[in-house]
């Protein structure tokens, strides 16, 4: 552990809410890869986190102040850990995968989101888990959490890389494989095609077959899947024509933030959103209360501005005309004015909602 008084130039603005993290360790674990572990020091309370949620970095890069989340795919309770994938063009991963070292210190927004409900953990279950390159990192904080939760919690999990040299945290894997109660079927792209199902592109008749496999009736199952949009439509697709229906939840980036329960009564009811951007307006109809307006403007092709998606950079603020919202209850970063909301931390809450951005 550096000492702090070896600390090396603070990498990031400070904004309200913002946790300054000692980077406590750096592991360069595949070519392209990092995993990177932090320290809050007398903050580490407010790191506590449930399965699947991520933080986010406030970064500057050249000069603009830029935000990143991540996933926590550290067990609850230990430093918080993120793992970070190197992308072309990628800013915020190449100053990870980079130059970050032992001992920098990054300002950090504690966790948000929410992506596993408390009730799974009720009675034991068999979690069937689909995971593709980088999207590895909410489903294998689920895989460590189920295994901790319950005794009798079964997991299995699919993982699909192109190459072996692509798969990310493999020695947390392999220590969790040890588990008899975990399955863990490794995918790899760049083998030879035919009938092994471990190696070659991942198709519909694969995953078809493999499902053949998975499915058990001995326990209630849920399947959570994470990934490039190309392999969550195919997991969908043959999840939902598998003869025996299987709930499945999807991360997303655009994860929601956690929902009140006393939001429940709203939550199968839909709204119409007005939305007016530099001057052009336009309808979302039938909208889910159970989205934020940020989410149903993405799904509606509207391209509302929008930077951090967790409350902080206040670039989705927008006026609030008529009608009203719901907000998510977490105050991640300053204040909003009266009259103003955030799109990616409000949900509608009336038949007819409202805005105008400038
Ligand atoms: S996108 Fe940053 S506050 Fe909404």
């Amino acid at each position: 552990m550096p000492q702090r008084k070896h600390l090396r130039p603070s990498r990031g603005a400070s904004l309200p809410n913002t946790v300054p993290c000692v980077v406590h360790r750096v592991h360069r674990g595949t070519p392209s890869s990092v995993t990177v572990t932090l320290d809050p020091g007398a903050a580490m309370p407010r790191f506590l986190h449930t399965p699947g949620q991520r933080i986010t970095f406030c970064l500057t890069l050249g000069s603009s102040t830029c935000y990143r989340s991540y996933n926590l795919v550290n067990d609850v309770g230990q430093l918080p850990e993120v793992a970070i994938k190197k992308v072309a063009e990628g800013g915020g991963s190449a100053l990870f995968n980079e130059e970050l070292q032992p001992g920098d210190i990054l300002n950090v927004v504690p966790p948000s989101g929410h992506l596993y409900d408390a009730h799974l953990d009720h009675t034991a279950r068999h979690f069937l888990l689909f995971a593709a390159g980088s999207g590895i990192t909410p489903i294998i904080s689920i895989a460590k959490h189920a295994l901790k939760a319950r005794p009798d919690h079964r997991i299995t999990l699919l993982y699909a890389n192109s190459s072996v040299h692509d798969i990310m945290m493999r020695d947390e894997l392999e220590a969790l494989a040890h588990s008899e109660r975990l399955e863990v079927f490794h995918i790899l792209g760049d083998g030879a095609t035919g009938e092994d199902l471990s190696t070659g592109r991942l198709d519909h008749a694969k995953l078809s077959r493999l499902m053949e496999q998975f499915r058990s009736v001995e326990l209630p199952e849920t399947a959570f899947q994470s990934g490039p949009s190309g392999f969550m439509e195919l997991v969908d697709d043959v999840v939902k024509r598998h003869p025996i229906p299987l709930p499945i939840i999807r991360y997303s980036f655009m994860q929601q933030p956690h929902l009140h329960p006393q939001d429940h009564r709203l939550t199968d009811a839909t709204s119409d959103i007005t939305v007016t951007l530099q001057g052009h307006t336009k309808l979302i109809t039938d909208a889910s209360r159970r989205d934020t307006l940020l989410k149903a403007a993405d799904d509606a092709g509207i391209a509302m501005p929008a930077n951090c998606r967790s409350g902080i950079c206040h670039r989705c603020k927008a006026r609030l005309i008529s009608g009203h919202t719901v907000h998510s209850g977490i105050q991640n970063g300053r204040p909003v004015p009266k009259g103003w909301i955030l799109c990616c931390q409000e949900r509608p809450g009336s038949s007819h909602v409202q805005i105008e951005m400038d």
